[in-house]
């Protein structure tokens, strides 16, 4: 029998600032959503005024956990203390293991223009908290799409859709699903992702209904959903097309430290990470 998600909570985020004075909506991580396991936090960027993002996020460290940045404008330099490089261009994703250690920066690549783009924090199991880091990057091009009927897309960065079409994600810690979808005009989704593991959506733009649901979900809102085997997701009549990402992994089920850049299991573990990192002996 199938079991429709249902959503459970809605979220709006809370406007915050980062880095050296980025502007971004905090919309996981905050004292109204501190987490959905595995997943830690979620920012959006998305600003047209330079000012806004321009100083960046200049070299810090990470520890014991994965910071997904997918742009969704403008461009994103990221540079490192194990000496790897490169820019993260629009419809991009990288998936940083950060592992034992990593220092690093992100800069945006223009002075000019738009600037939008998610970055997700997912927890790593105790297991694999002190990993070697790791980067998995893939360019917009090489992200496989299903073509919905109404011309929409169902973007698979991460997970499987019942075409088959996979995603480009290699990680068996939480078996990720991430999607990036476009509704149009009566397009909708009917969807499956495994019944154990924790969803959430998030509007960028337009207006969707979910299943069960009589009020809209619209551009900012945020919406864990409640177990489930099935989602079903339309677009909600006369507001023209909608966009937003849909992400689900298995949760780990243990005990989270956060300290900072630091997530650990145990307090001693977050200040051993500080300890680690002021002594140089970080990486
Ligand atoms: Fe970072």
């Amino acid at each position: 029998m199938t079991s429709v998600r249902l959503i459970e909570k809605i979220v709006n985020g809370a406007q915050t600032m980062d880095g050296d004075g980025v502007k971004l909506t905090r919309i996981m991580g905050t004292p109204e959503l501190n987490m959905l396991d595995p997943f830690l936090l979620l920012d959006f960027f998305g600003t047209d005024e330079p000012l806004d993002y321009i100083g960046g996020f200049p070299p810090h460290p990470h520890r014991g956990f994965e910071t997904v940045t997918y742009m969704l404008a403008g461009k994103m330099r990221h540079k490192d203390s194990a000496g790897n490089e490169g820019v993260i261009e629009a419809g991009g994703i990288q998936w940083m293991t950060a592992g034992k250690g990593i220092i690093h920066s992100e800069m945006p690549e223009q002075s000019q223009g738009l600037l939008a783009g998610f970055q997700l924090w997912v927890n790593l199991p105790a297991s694999h908290k002190m990993t070697t880091p790791r980067y998995q990057e893939t360019a917009d091009q090489d992200i496989s799409t299903d073509v919905l009927s109404n011309g929409g897309r169902l973007k698979v960065i991460a997970g499987k859709t019942s075409q088959g079409t996979a995603g480009v994600i290699n990680n068996p810690h939480i078996n990720p699903t991430y999607w990036d979808v476009t509704l149009v005009n009566d397009d909708k989704i009917a969807e499956s992702i495994d019944s154990d593991h924790n969803v959430f959506i998030y509007v960028i733009s337009g207006s969707i209904a979910v299943a069960g649901s009589t009020t809209p979900l619209t551009a900012g809102q945020l919406a864990v959903l409640s177990s489930g085997d099935t989602i079903n997701i339309a677009n909600k009549e006369n507001t023209g097309n909608s966009r937003f990402i849909l992400v689900g992994g298995k949760p780990l089920g243990e005990p989270v430290a956060r300290g900072g850049p630091f997530v650990m299991n145990t307090r001693e573990q977050v200040e051993q990470a500080f300890q680690d990192y002021k002594s140089g002996n970080f990486i």
